[in-house]
């Protein structure tokens, strides 16, 4: 059987054109804030991805200097123009949890508060992570079969992991899931059992082909940097043939979690105020 390639872009341009087509006749003029405190190079890499695909699509975002957090998030809380709030990360100087705590869900397109992820806690989601989300899409658009396969997701993160677990969980979608963290012992034994291997550790190349079963579906969230190029945590020239179908990086999700994103604008200014 040949390995079929899950390609991120072809995903991320099916949003992008939905949202073209969703927001041409309608003058989206609400804004979007990047707010930064001193972002670093892979930060700007991000920032940039960010506005150039919004102006594809005519999307309105700003960058803001963190200058008083409290004071900032109320006022764009307040601010009918303002359809979303994302912090870019790091945050060096300022509390960004108290920011989370203060922004509202509405206006929360990264799915970051407490609010948000709770929700997505009871099945009631509004936004979510855009990262998980973005697996979801891959699945979702690629007509990938969940239901009552084994899911094993390596990391737990609040951005990643533990959220796309819950995606998993939810009645309708009806995976088994397991989640795998740094202490997690025998863990090849467990990635042997997958029929979905998801991978978010940040940690380059670490999935190898002796760790899966034959014909597994491997959605690689990972993003590393190593010898010059951009790699996966997984091990994809040589697990390539093992697998059924495989994310590539770059290409994958990446490519997802941006168009999301963007798509979390629109439903936000749908919404309303
Ligand atoms: N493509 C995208 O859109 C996108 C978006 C976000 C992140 N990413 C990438 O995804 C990766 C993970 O990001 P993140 O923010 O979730 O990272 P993170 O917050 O550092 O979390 C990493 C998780 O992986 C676990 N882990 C680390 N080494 C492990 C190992 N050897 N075996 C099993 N589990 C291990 C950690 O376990 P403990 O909890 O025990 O420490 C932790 O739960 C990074 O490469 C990042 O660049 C990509």
């Amino acid at each position: 059987m040949e390995t079929k390639i899950l390609s991120g872009k072809r995903v991320s341009k099916s949003i992008l054109t939905f949202l073209k087509e969703k927001t041409e006749n309608k003058s989206i003029k609400k804004r979007t804030i990047l707010y930064c405190d001193s972002p670093d190079e892979s930060n700007k890499a991000y920032i940039n991805q960010i506005i150039r695909s919004a102006k594809k699509i005519d999307f309105i975002v700003d960058i803001v200097d963190a200058e008083n957090i409290e004071k900032d998030i109320k006022e764009f809380n307040d601010d009918p123009e303002i359809s979303g709030v994302m912090f870019m990360h790091p945050f060096r100087n300022f509390d960004e949890e108290m920011g989370l705590k203060l922004l509202y869900p509405k206006k929360d397109i990264e799915g970051r508060t407490e609010n948000n992820l709770g929700k997505l806690f009871t099945g009631k989601q509004l936004f979510a992570p855009p990262t998980a989300e973005a697996v979801m899409e891959i699945i979702k658009y690629y007509n990938i079969k969940i239901s009552g396969k084994r899911v094993v997701i390596l990391g737990r993160s609040t951005t990643v992991g533990k959220p796309l677990a819950m995606m998993m969980l939810k009645k309708g979608v009806d995976a088994t899931v397991t989640v795998c963290h740094s202490r997690t012992k025998d863990l090849d034994k467990i990635t042997k059992e997958a029929d979905v291997l998801i991978s978010a550790i940040g940690s380059p190349l670490f999935v190898k082909k002796e760790m899966i079963k034959e014909n597994v579906i491997i959605i690689d969230v990972g993003f590393n940097y190593l010898n010059g190029k951009y790699v996966g945590d997984v091990d994809y020239e040589n697990i390539f043939n093992k697998a059924s179908a495989i994310t590539p990086v770059p290409g994958g999700v990446g490519s997802v979690t941006t168009a999301i994103l963007l798509r979390h604008i629109y439903e936000s200014f749908e919404l309303g105020d």
